[in-house]
């Protein structure tokens, strides 16, 4: 009897103890992200000191970022929208390349930030002449619903090397910020091509080897016809983006150091967004299984990349290596020139 009542205060005090533990989880879930509810100031100018935000009820932010969710889902309704004067708005800042170079990895965490909402797919708006006929409007209808005092950001890497699409989108704001995001240009080719090589394998088709695409076989020397080739050429497509916009309006991102180090990188694109700082170590952790840095949004929700980002590479002849590297060393040496930003590639 003794023995039974003992075990039925066991029971008790540890359904007690598990509901304790579970209020203070979700009280230290609430603080977490109300930590990242600051209020936002617009984007004014290029790399200005960040401005000091206007105060906005950090409840009214929580709630309104609750809402924002539901709207992804396709929960709210017209009513909640027009309440909450939300707004479908056209990018202020465009990820337009490069293929690669990490422009998901980017996109998703600068979405970490309150101020900041993303597009979740490509649009593919500028370089596809279907979609551009379309119209703007057909654009502004596939952004995300936003408050009006945030920025929408989009990525679409196409962009960077398609002829159109500067003049398109100087056409629809002259004044928009792009932001660029590089690799050693040699290790972005052989991803370019791993990525093409996953497809085909999908297909059950068979592809060339990267050596035989990347050298000419008849000359030995580079083969610049190859796509993956001339897209790592950065200098060659960044000259036909300066006719319209001044390099002012560009940020080029490290993504190689966005892999290892990713929080400098994404601090230095926050002051480039005139935004005031907000993503933080809290949001950013290594995941060794993945061999990433992973995304944390509060103790609750937390999420890495697809497994599509982050491939193993195929063994390259180290002599295609060293001759590709010393083909992109003239074009990377004009690019640091231009931009004001210098990389330590081969
Ligand atoms: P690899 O697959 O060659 O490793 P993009 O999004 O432009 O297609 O770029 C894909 C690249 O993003 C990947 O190239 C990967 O190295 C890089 N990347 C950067 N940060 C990452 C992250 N946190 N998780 C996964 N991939 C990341």
């Amino acid at each position: 009897m003794l023995f039974k009542q003992q075990a039925l205060l066991r029971q008790k005090l540890f359904v007690l103890g598990s509901l304790a533990i579970g209020s203070l989880l979700y009280l230290v879930a609430r603080v977490g992200s109300l930590d990242r509810l600051q209020p936002i100031c617009p984007i004014d100018s290029r790399l200005g000191p960040p401005h000091l935000p206007e105060q906005i009820p950090l409840r009214t932010l929580q709630y309104k970022r609750g809402l924002l969710h539901e709207l992804r889902k396709g929960n709210a309704t017209k009513e909640q929208i027009r309440l909450h004067n939300l707004v479908q708005q056209l990018p202020r800042a465009i990820i337009i390349g490069v293929r690669k170079g990490g422009t998901r990895a980017l996109l998703e965490m600068l979405n970490l930030h309150p101020a900041v909402v993303k597009a979740s797919q490509e649009i593919h708006f500028f370089d596809n002449d279907q979609n551009y006929a379309r119209g703007i409007d057909w654009y502004r209808e596939k952004m995300p619903f936003s408050f009006p005092h945030q920025i929408t950001i989009e990525k679409s890497p196409a962009y960077f090397i398609t002829e159109e699409v500067p003049e398109r989108i100087f056409k629809m704001n002259s004044s928009i910020k792009l932001l660029i995001i590089v690799r050693e240009p040699t290790t972005r080719a052989v991803s370019d091509y791993t990525q093409v090589l996953e497809g085909k394998e999908r297909k059950n088709k068979t592809y060339h080897k990267f050596e035989k695409l990347a050298i000419d076989g008849n000359t030995c020397e580079v083969n610049t016809k190859y796509k993956a080739v001339r897209t790592s050429i950065y200098t060659k497509h960044l000259e036909r983006w300066l006719k319209y916009f001044p390099v002012e309006q560009f940020h080029i991102v490290d993504g190689d150091r966005l892999i290892t180090d990713p929080l400098p990188e994404l601090q230095l694109v926050e002051r480039f967004l005139n935004l005031p700082s907000r993503i933080s170590h809290y949001n950013l952790y290594f995941n060794a299984t993945r061999g990433f840095y992973c995304l944390r949004f509060n103790i609750v929700f937390n999420k890495c990349l697809a497994g599509s980002k982050g491939r193993i590479h195929p063994e390259v002849d180290p002599s295609v290596v060293a001759k590709l590297r010393k083909f992109f060393h003239p074009f990377n040496q004009k690019f640091y020139q231009i931009t004001g930003r210098t990389f330590n590639w081969p």
